[in-house]
């Protein structure tokens, strides 16, 4: 196993500011958070909206600064490193996000938006076949690495010069991907990079990033809620509760061996094209408050195995293999 990426008991919390008639609260998005992604696997994360998703991304990124934990790439603190080996990390991580409407600037042109990496990483050298560095590099250089990165997501020369608007959003989410790409990075996170599209584009644009994927030996964390493009995906699936992973295993050991009840009601309450499943773990009740302190598990508000235990704290992991593992009373 080559360990690229280890999240280590991360906790990343929003302090919510005091108002008139509502007192300062906590939200506790990330709640003690543990996982690895091995080089050149997709580790999908799976989870309702609003159960920590995007911000464990950011942190990734460090765009948010966790409470407490660590997170590791290869085998460095990330919030650790100097600014030389920073940059370096940021070369290498690219942040594919969900909305391509609001993540390409409408001011700019596609050539603009694809290069911009390339010129923010001016000093690098392994563009050219005589290692000058970017910024030595002339325009119609420039151009063609640009133009290598928009073929290679299925756009062409016309679209150099056209402004985010003049595309559709499956379009403009190749766009994205050709911005995330352009350096060449090691590790990709795409949060929900396909939730804002029409359903016949997005097995496309998943095609899409299956074919990158591979052409450049890309790893992924792959955030989304709909369990239907991650069982496509995902070499590993972690399920999400209240910042919580609830269970983690293979793909097929999520959708062919469910075991937290949690894990079950997601995959029965997935439309199927002959309707809903009606089943007895089918919860209607939503994600309960992430501000306040639950001393047990906090699924145990929906379930319907709970039992006196669940409320009192919250379970260790249990293994049902070397990857398959949940967190669930139910198999101490
Ligand atoms: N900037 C913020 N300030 C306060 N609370 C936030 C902020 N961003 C997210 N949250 C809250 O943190 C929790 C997790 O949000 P998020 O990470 O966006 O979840 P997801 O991506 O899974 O939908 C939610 O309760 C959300 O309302
Ligand atoms: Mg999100």
């Amino acid at each position: 196993m080559n360990t690229l990426v280890e999240v280590n008991d991360l906790y990343v919390e929003y302090e919510l500011k005091k108002e008139v008639f509502k007192p300062a609260k906590t939200v506790h998005a990330v709640n003690g958070v543990s996982f690895n992604i091995e080089k050149g696997e997709i580790l999908a994360i799976a989870g309702e909206s609003g159960c920590g998703k995007s911000t464990l991304a950011k942190s990734l990124l460090k765009l948010l600064k966790p409470k407490c934990g660590e997170i590791f790439y290869k085998y460095r603190d990330i919030f650790k490193i100097n600014s030389k080996l920073q940059k370096g990390y940021y070369q290498n991580v690219s942040m594919i996000f969900q909305n391509p409407y609001s993540s390409l600037d409408p001011k700019m042109t596609v050539f603009d938006i694809v290069k911009e990496p390339l010129i923010v990483h001016s000093n690098l050298r392994n563009f050219s076949p005589d290692l000058k560095m970017i910024k030595e590099l002339t325009k119609e250089e420039l151009k063609d690495i640009v133009l290598d990165m928009l073929v290679q997501v299925g756009l062409d020369e016309d679209a150099l010069n056209k402004y985010p608007h003049e595309f559709s959003g499956g379009q403009r989410q190749r766009i994205a991907i050709a911005r995330a790409l352009i350096l060449r990075p090691e590790f990709v996170i795409a949060d929900e990079p396909v939730s804002a599209l029409d359903v016949s584009i997005q097995a496309q644009i998943i095609n899409l990033l299956l074919e990158l994927k591979k052409e450049y030996n890309l790893t992924m964390l792959f955030i989304s809620h709909d369990l239907n493009v991650i069982k496509y995906i995902a070499d590993r699936v972690a399920v999400m509760y209240m910042g919580k992973i609830t269970e983690i295993g293979k793909t097929e050991e999520i959708f062919g061996n469910p075991k937290h009840p949690y894990t079950k009601m997601l995959l029965e309450s997935v439309p199927k094209i002959n309707g809903f499943v009606d089943k007895e773990n089918i919860s209607h009740g939503e994600l309960p408050d992430n501000t306040k302190d639950y001393k047990g598990c906090p699924f145990a508000l929906r379930c319907s195995k709970c039992m006196n235990e669940c409320k009192e704290a919250y379970p260790e992991k249990f293994s049902f293999s070397e990857t398959h593992k949940t967190s669930c009373f139910l198999y101490k």
